[in-house]
């Protein structure tokens, strides 16, 4: 993960958001290689999605009216249990509080809680992190936490308050006067845009069922744990698409979008064995199933998309709580009902690092003269990578250097193409394997003679001479 990281901030790809200030904890930047790929992960996805007949494109705003968020369960439920200190007013999350506490703590804490569980496997720092984080979820985990902690940041004993939820949801206010009557919160979700939108996509695109809405968006969560890069972050990307069926045909269409969305990853170059399926044994109380695909990341197995067959709750929901109809009505059998819903989540900005992880790697290469070097490169599936080639005059003169300026000058009217005339070729090649650039195309004194280039394959390092005028065409092929 270091090393990701620190590539993505050197060349370009990630930055921490406002660095200067120390950064904002859980918020990044995406810089000009970064756009780049996020921006083709999300064209990718909206292709596979929504170049189809049965699925439409939505773009609905981050605010909303609170009800929504009333309607679909976040009030009430997307929560998480906090406890503040008597003394100095200090307010912690339980897990966070956990967390942070010393080894000696947590076993007295986790002893207290489950002793037979302690005496069997609590052995070392993972596993007690990793039960503690679990436990924090935990009611009864708060009069522990009442008896046994200190307050980290005045020392006061057993000075916790009872434990409250703490609602994940960023809070703001519109219009110029900040009381309650007028809260409104950011988007924890892209998918409450579809459900209300549902009919008003339906009659203006006259859609019949089934079919989707598709939308990309920014979602944000007051998150806990940060951890983990662009993996768990406050502000992040989903990319979600709520299909609508018809109540009973559903089992089929979960396993096809299944299918669907697994083949998405392995089609941008996932190979199956970096991904499994995640089943959920505990269902939220309206789902009838849930599965999450999940990728190998340093760290362990984590869930990039879920797929969630979840009834008609949420259309059933907002029915409720809006008085208006959410009825689909079906002019073949004249019924009108409420149809049940499949939805694909996926992050873009988890999916993104998903693929720069899964792309990273180092080997050892030939030099020109011989010898061997470490070389970094990413082997980004080519739809992906932010630049598609680079042009590189082998030296800057003799006429190298116009031929190189015109070829990125016709290139760059479909593609994002890099010039670069400066260094070895040797080492330009070097710097644009690290970004995974897929084609080099170099101009030498061949070129000169019969307007031909070498290619440059980023993966397999072979090169190859094709015509001047074929390189568009070539990279086209390959690209698109
Ligand atoms: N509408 C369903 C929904 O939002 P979710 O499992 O909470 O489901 C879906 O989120 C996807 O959004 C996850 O699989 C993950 O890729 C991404 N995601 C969720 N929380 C995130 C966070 N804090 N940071 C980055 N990505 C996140």
């Amino acid at each position: 993960m270091d090393k990701i990281v620190s590539l993505a901030k050197r060349r370009g790809f990630v930055f921490q958001s406002s660095e200067i200030y120390g950064g904002l904890n859980g918020c990044w930047d995406y810089g000009p290689l970064g756009v780049e790929m996020l921006n083709n992960l999300k064209q990718s996805w909206w292709r596979a999605m929504t170049f189809r007949d049965d699925v439409e494109g939505l773009d609905a705003s981050i605010l909303m009216h609170p009800r929504v968020w009333e309607a679909s369960g976040h009030v009430a439920n997307f929560t998480d249990p906090m406890v503040d200190c008597k003394e100095c007013k200090s307010r912690y999350r339980v897990d966070v509080l956990l967390e942070e506490t010393s080894v000696k703590k947590k076993k007295e804490i986790l002893r207290a809680l489950e002793p037979e569980a302690f005496a069997g496997q609590l052995q070392d720092q993972k596993v007690i992190d990793e039960f503690a984080l679990r436990i924090a979820a935990d009611e009864t985990a708060a009069a522990i936490i009442q008896n046994h902690m200190t307050c980290p940041n005045c020392g006061a004993k057993q000075a916790f308050t009872a434990a409250r939820q703490f609602n994940l949801m960023f809070k703001t206010f519109v219009g110029p006067v900040e009381d309650t009557n007028n809260v409104v919160f950011l988007r924890p979700e892209t998918a409450q845009g579809i459900f209300v939108n549902f009919l008003n996509v339906q009659n203006a695109s006259r859609q019949k069922i089934p079919f989707g809405i598709a939308q990309i968006g920014k979602a944000f969560r007051n998150e806990i744990n940060t951890k983990n890069f662009l993996f768990r972050t406050r502000e992040f990307e989903q990319m979600e698409m709520q299909y609508f069926v018809k109540p009973g045909e559903e089992d089929k269409y979960f396993e096809y979008w299944r299918e669907q969305r697994m083949a998405w990853f392995i089609s941008l170059g996932m190979k199956p064995e970096w991904l499994q399926w995640h089943k959920h044994d505990k269902l939220a109380h309206y789902a009838k199933a849930a599965f999450d695909i999940e990728y190998k990341f340093p760290f362990g197995w984590g869930e990039i998309e879920g797929i969630h067959s979840r009834t008609n709750f949420d259309l059933s929901q907002h029915e409720e709580f809006s008085g208006k109809s959410m009825r689909y009505f079906d002019d073949q059998t004249k019924e009108k009902f409420i149809p049940f819903v499949i939805e694909t989540s996926a992050g873009a900005s988890r999916s993104f690092m998903a693929f720069l992880t899964a792309a990273y790697s180092e080997e050892m290469a030939p030099t020109g003269s011989g010898g061997e070097e470490q070389r970094v490169v990413l082997r980004l599936h080519p739809s992906l990578a932010p630049m598609k080639a680079a042009v590189l005059p082998l030296v800057n003169r003799d006429g190298m250097d116009d031929i190189g300026r015109k070829l990125t000058n016709d290139l760059q009217k479909s593609f994002r193409v890099f010039y670069d005339d400066s260094g070895a070729v040797g080492r330009r090649y070097r710097r644009q394997d690290e970004i995974g650039t897929p084609y080099c195309f170099t101009i030498d004194s061949q070129t000169l003679v019969d307007q031909t280039v070498t290619v440059r394959e980023r993966d397999t390092m072979q090169q190859e001479r094709i015509a001047l005028d074929a390189v568009k065409t070539y990279l086209a092929e390959r690209i698109l």
